[in-house]
């Protein structure tokens, strides 16, 4: 497919986030070992001590000629880049707000010199949830920034923390995007020694949709409706359990969770990115959510190659590619409104 894509789902460690994760001890950290830096995570890995801890991280993280290299080889003209897991969550909360504003700032400066070609989501301070709306107020006032990023377990409280309603209160008072990603991932007592493909393929959907459903169900939506959520990977699993959702709350003797609606039709007002890579999910996918709210994600620059880096910038990246092939399964004009044509009117993009 030669559609110029606009990928809404790419991450980046900005410099400044790299640099602390590198004087770092504990998880999250990068590590430097003989065969190359190694990027460690994910909140199991803190114990691992082998070799293979982590995953291999170069430039592809963080330099943004690698970035645009990458969607020069794979026909992205717009990226809209956001900071990767696991953002600031473990910032002490006396610098955490500080250290928002300035990654905030680095971004609007990475975007604004990029010719056209970078968009930004920032991040918050979420474990100061008091200070997040003026941060939000200053970030609708940076040209290139579209929104910011969350983690689907807010500050560890979940999304329908309570404090969290000045965030969805400024978010759509200031037209802003809220993507809400996994990190911590939900059941991995159930799955030993599976490396990171249980949790990456299961543990991080489950712990979106578990978020999302909740957000919902305590009427975070029904009190914003003006909030514009992007959901990671395809919704996780909330477009295909969504008719599940609304009948086990429908039919909850128990529990009345006091909405005026079913879960799905919140579920309806929310953009997903089409990170599936598989026809049957975006079938699922297209079949529920509104048509003009699914957007193309690469989740770049993880999955890496398993090639040098002197021709990683020259290969093509199997993972992105198998998600941009699953799009092959849509119609002509879906295709078109998510690899491109939604993303435009989202993001007020004019194509550089
Ligand atoms: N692995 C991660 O840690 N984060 C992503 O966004 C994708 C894969
Ligand atoms: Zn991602």
């Amino acid at each position: 497919m030669s559609l110029p894509l606009i990928d809404v789902h790419t991450h980046m460690y900005l410099p400044r986030y790299v640099a602390l994760l590198r004087q770092r001890t504990r998880v999250p950290r990068i590590v430097s070992r003989a065969g190359g830096d190694r990027l460690v995570i994910l909140p199991d890995e803190e114990n691992d001590t082998s070799t293979s801890a982590g995953r291999p991280i170069g430039g592809e993280f963080h330099e943004v000629r690698r970035k645009l290299a990458f969607m020069d080889k794979h026909g992205i003209a717009v990226s809209v880049v956001s900071s990767a897991n696991p953002w600031i969550d473990f910032v002490e909360p006396d610098e955490a707000p500080a250290l928002a504003a300035q990654l905030n700032d680095d971004l609007e400066a990475i975007c604004a010199a990029s010719a056209g070609r970078l968009l930004g989501f920032g991040v918050l301070a979420l474990q100061r949830p008091e200070t997040c709306a003026a941060e939000l107020k200053r970030i609708a006032g940076h040209p290139h920034m579209r929104g910011v990023i969350i983690g689907s377990a807010g500050r560890g409280r979940g999304l329908d923390d309570p404090d969290f309603e000045p965030i969805w209160k400024a978010a759509a008072d200031g037209g802003l995007f809220v993507f809400i990603h996994p990190h911590y991932g939900v059941g991995q007592n159930l799955f030993p020694d599976t490396g990171h493909a249980m949790m990456l393929a299961l543990g991080f959907t489950f712990e979106t949709s578990i978020a999302v459903a909740l957000l919902i169900l305590r009427g975070v939506l029904e009190r914003h409706p003006g909030l514009k959520l992007l959901i990671a990977h395809a919704g996780g699993t909330l477009p295909y359990l969504a008719g599940r959702l609304d009948s086990c709350v429908k039919n909850d003797i128990s529990k009345d969770f006091g909405l005026p609606r079913p879960p799905s039709h919140y579920l309806r007002q929310c953009w997903y990115d089409s990170i599936a890579y598989h026809g049957p999910a975006l079938a699922a996918l297209t079949a529920f959510a509104d048509p003009a709210r699914i957007m193309f994600g690469t989740d770049h620059p993880f999955f890496r190659p398993h090639v040098a880096d002197d021709v990683l910038d020259k290969t093509t990246w199997p993972a992105p590619e198998e998600n941009l092939q699953a799009l092959s399964s849509l119609s002509a004009e879906q295709q078109k409104a998510i690899a491109y044509a939604n993303g435009l009117a989202a993001f007020a993009i004019s194509l550089p």
